[in-house]
């Protein structure tokens, strides 16, 4: 008898989705979800099963060419970009280089998420994306608390106050800090709350720790097995977990508005 080793159509459709997030690395993961989903629901009912999946995969990568083709000004490296991408390099590149490698993808989702930010805020997006790690670095290491450390020294460097800000509470830092006694230190820096905070978050939380895109829901499970449960991060999660998909959602719609009015 002959018996099929095909994987099930959701496995072949998910597999299908994390090659094209792979693939478009121009492209917010968010949106190629969402364009999976909408075109799995389009032609899910199609006669011959295994059709599925390619109707999808044509239909997403439709998509994607009208994304990628709509015209966003590229931006050019400014002062305040070209410092804080030197400054993650030194820092960064050598000493850390996944961390490195991660720094750069979070860097290119910014610039890919800014078309929601007004203009004046494009730059402070792209280099607060750049300097949000940098408190890893060895040279940096005080408090022991990354975004606290990286926030002092651009603090020290004289660097805009809301970058800053961005850095010191980027991806639910205040919630590791209440954790670790160091919401004292945290609060010497301001928490502005807005699109230009949340898409730091979403560009963070949709990257991963080799650079690649990833959805935030595969982040955050990442996050979990790599850092396990006594993690500080991964504890801190059970209360801002919300809050950093709350950010990412709020992105992810301005994205779609922006893309659907072009
Ligand atoms: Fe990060």
């Amino acid at each position: 008898m002959l018996t099929t080793a095909l994987p099930r159509l959701d496995e072949r459709i998910q597999r299908l989705e994390s090659r094209l997030v792979r693939e478009h690395d121009g492209v917010p993961p968010s949106l190629v979800h969402e364009w999976v989903a909408r075109a799995h629901a389009r032609f899910g009912d199609a006669r011959v099963r295994d059709f599925v999946p390619l109707l999808v995969e044509r239909a997403v990568r439709l998509s994607v060419r009208s994304f990628v083709s709509s015209d966003v000004p590229e931006m050019c490296g400014t002062w305040l970009s070209d410092w804080a991408r030197n400054t993650a390099r030194r820092l960064l590149a050598d000493e850390l280089p996944r961390r490195w490698a991660h720094t750069a993808g979070v860097a290119r989702r910014a610039q890919q998420v800014a078309r929601v930010l007004p203009v004046e805020e494009r730059e402070l997006l792209v280099a607060a994306a750049w300097v949000h790690d940098i408190g890893y670095a060895a040279e940096l290491v005080d408090t022991g608390l990354h975004s606290l450390d990286g926030a002092r020294y651009l603090q020290r460097a004289g660097l805009d106050r809301r970058v800053c800000g961005l850095v010191a509470h980027h991806s639910g830092a205040s919630a590791v800090a209440e954790l670790t006694g160091q919401a004292a230190g945290l609060a010497e820096f301001g928490d502005e709350r807005g699109r230009l905070r949340d898409a730091l978050w979403y560009a963070d939380m949709t990257t991963s720790p080799d650079g690649h895109p990833t959805t935030v829901e595969e982040r955050l499970a990442e996050i979990r097995r790599r850092r396990g449960p006594e993690d500080p991060v991964v504890r801190a999660l059970a209360i801002n977990v919300e809050e950093r998909l709350a950010a990412v959602r709020r992105i992810h719609r301005l994205l779609r508005r922006t893309y659907a009015t072009r």
